[in-house]
């Protein structure tokens, strides 16, 4: 940097680093101490501002910002680090006994190998958070590097999505060890939990199983501003320095310093003195759990005094001066009072069991799957039985079995269904599949109407306007009865639709509007629209790519099918059986007429970007990031993940990090922006 420039940019760096500073405090008051010292708008206000700036002068971009508390850095991969102290496991245990065991046998050790008196330590009780375990590097009192437990040897580098969570603090406060691992667990809290499977359900996506595969998921999201969303909690629980390095010498006194020094330790913890104290703060959070805003799954108890942590030394993976017990899952007995069958929009029919509303790890239960036919048989459930609910780290009820003590006498194994409860059609099980299902597709109300809202969800054709109302109504009204009648519906048809004329002027604009859009989805969700049985959105995707087009892939035989990627025997013969019906070969005539998408675009690219490497950063308006390096090789060109003197062009999106940013300026790259991308290749 030259004289002037740095004189230029001084008081830049003074307003940046004020920001930052005061952003820092507000963040620490608002996340440690429950503390909200300025209105959400003025905090963004200076967020913003911080983040313009770094926009500007990104070599004055600290990588340590609490802009990146937002994120929007994207993670191309998660590189593959060596631990520098080995993430050691716990021996764990069910048992009391075994915690009774635990502890007279290091107090044997202690006291007859050592001669140390029981007066001369004592064992610390903590929560197990049911959670990701990370271990986070600090170096001069700076945040370094964040990696994932991993095989205990190696894990993954996750420092980017890391610095996303508020409760990990970038910089250190007061005095801390200048060289030191700090360790815990990243916890997904149940409400923020609920909230985002909520959004997901609504956006078409899969709900997470439970909390803690959440927050793994979450910690690997490439892009980092969606991991800021997620709203994880860091709970530390260990820390470890190298040899010279001093650190108190009790655990409990360890995670005290820690707290002091910015990160946030649960208050949950207890010097216990012998097994009595222990087996009291066991019991207390066994039931007291359900009370915390986040899942743990038992209890940790470690021998406090740390320099007896050496005299007591590993087995082959763990240490004999800490031992984990773990909860029992939850279970409870319930009346079943009846089953429903549900009909799914491939006609499959599954029994749900209602049951007497339950109180059950922290929710109540009034419903719970009974898979199928098999799993009832197998389960030997009767009428007026009650059934054992357990909910353990998922967050899904299941039914584990019968309560006999609570058997009726003489009472009848449950009838499975034989017609489909909604239109009454026998139902049909298929040789070798569990479930029963019922063949009345075009006839039957949840299967056509469930076509219809699969057809039109987010990640098929994208009808947004047309929720499961307006389709029902449009149904009612006999102007859709499949997917092709969308592409026919007419503007005077849709006006003054609805039981209060609902549908006016505007809104049946944006309605057409809509489904005409909707023709240029691309023909790899198109097939996966057709709702095809056992063609989920990755199936279409690869018998789009392979086939290249409808006309193929309508007329390719199970062999053919069964030679795409994850393609299985009885995925092929689904496609092949679906597109042998006559109804749908019409239904496929008529959406072609209607002007969809049939051929891969990828069929028609050209060869503008041969022999050029171009790096994408950022989000995009027209793309996601798998489609525009998709795109990008289509059109004869390489995507590589960094830049460098070979790079041609750097795509930047929305939010591109400030290092490539930086970086492609350095090395003189040329920027492209998304539209003038479009224009290059278009
Ligand atoms: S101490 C060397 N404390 O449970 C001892 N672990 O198998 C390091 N965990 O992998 C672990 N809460 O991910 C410790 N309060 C706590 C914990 C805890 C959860 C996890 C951790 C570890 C596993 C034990």
């Amino acid at each position: 940097m030259d004289l002037f420039s740095a004189i230029d940019t001084e008081p830049v760096r003074q307003r940046m680093e004020q920001l930052a500073a005061e952003l820092d405090r507000l963040n620490y008051e608002y996340y440690m101490n429950d503390r909200s010292l300025v209105s959400d708008q003025e905090f963004d206000r200076m967020m913003r501002e911080l983040q313009d700036l770094e926009q500007q002068y990104p070599e004055l971009a600290s990588p340590l910002s609490p802009t990146k508390r937002v994120g929007g850095e994207v993670n191309k991969s998660f590189r593959s680090v060596e631990h520098r102290f080995p993430m050691l496991s716990l021996g764990n245990t069910y048992s009391i006994e075994e915690i009774e065991d635990f502890e007279a046998r290091t107090r044997r050790i202690l006291n007859s190998q050592f001669s140390i008196l029981n007066s001369q330590f004592s064992y610390t009780c903590e929560l197990k958070y049911d959670g990701v375990a990370i271990g986070l590097t600090y170096r001069h009192g700076k945040l370094v590097q964040a990696v994932t437990r991993g095989n205990g040897t190696t894990g993954d580098d996750i420092t980017t999505n890391a610095k996303t969570i508020p409760t990990i603090p970038l910089q250190l406060r007061g005095d801390y060890p200048d060289d030191f691992e700090a360790r815990g667990e990243v916890v997904y809290p149940f409400e923020a939990f609920e909230a985002m499977n909520r959004q997901r359900e609504a956006d078409g996506d899969e709900p997470f199983a439970n909390p803690r595969n959440a927050a793994s998921g979450s910690l690997k999201l490439q892009d980092s501003a969606e991991c800021a969303k997620r709203k994880l909690l860091f709970c530390m629980y260990f820390m470890m320095a190298p040899d010279g390095v001093p650190l108190p010498q009790t655990h409990y006194g360890r995670l005290e310093y820690a707290r002091q020094m910015g990160f946030k330790v649960q208050p949950y913890i207890q010097e216990c003195k012998d097994i009595n104290e222990i087996k009291a703060f066991i019991d207390h959070w066994d039931h007291a759990r359900w009370n915390l805003p986040f899942g743990i799954d038992g209890i940790v108890i470690k021998v406090n005094q740390t320099p007896l942590w050496d005299r007591l030394g590993l087995t082959a993976k763990s240490p004999r001066w800490a031992i984990a017990y773990k909860f029992k899952a939850e279970r409870v007995s319930t009346p079943l009072e009846s089953i429903s069958y549900q009909v799914g929009r491939t006609g499959v029919i599954t029994p749900v069991a209602n049951l007497r509303p339950v109180w059950l790890g922290g929710t109540t239960v009034r419903r719970a799957t009974l898979v199928n036919a098999d799993f009832i048989r197998k389960m030997d459930i009767c009428l007026g039985d009650s059934l054992l609910i357990e909910k353990g780290g998922e967050i899904i009820p299941k039914v584990v079995g019968v309560d006999l003590e609570k058997r009726q006498p003489g009472a009848m194994p449950v009838q499975y269904v034989e017609r489909c409860p909604e239109c009454g059609t026998p139902l049909v099980r298929v040789e070798g599949e569990a479930g029963h299902y019922c063949p009345n597709c075009d006839g039957c109300h949840p299967q056509i109407i469930g076509r219809l809202e699969h057809f039109v969800s987010r990640k098929a054709m994208n009808i947004d306007s047309l929720g499961p109302e307006r389709l029902e109504l449009l149904y009612q009204a006999g102007l859709v009865h499949n997917v092709a009648d969308l592409y026919d519906l007419r503007r005077e048809q849709l006006i003054g639709l609805g039981s209060d004329a609902t549908i006016q002027d505007r809104s049946a604009d944006n309605l057409l509007e809509a489904i005409n859009a909707s023709k240029q989805v691309p023909f790899e969700r198109v097939v996966f629209a057709l709702g095809i049985r056992y063609v989920g959105e990755v199936g279409a995707k690869k018998l789009a790519r392979y086939f290249g087009s409808m006309d193929a892939l309508m007329d390719a035989t199970v062999e053919e099918l069964a030679l795409v990627e994850d393609v299985g025997e009885v995925t092929a013969r689904a496609v092949s059986e679906w597109f042998a019906n006559p109804d749908h070969r019409a239904l496929v005539h008529r959406l072609r007429q209607a002007g969809l998408q049939f051929v891969g675009q990828w069929q028609q690219a050209s060869g503008r970007l041969e022999g050029m490497t171009l790096v994408v950063s950022g989000t995009f308006e027209h793309f996601s990031r798998e489609e525009i390096k998709a795109d990008i090789e289509r059109h004869g060109g390489k995507v590589s993940g960094s830049i460098s003197g070979k790079t041609t062009f750097l795509v930047a999106g929305d939010k591109m990090g400030p290092e490539k940013l930086k970086k492609a300026e350095k090395l003189g790259v040329r920027i492209l922006s998304e539209a003038e991308y479009m224009d290059l290749v278009r």
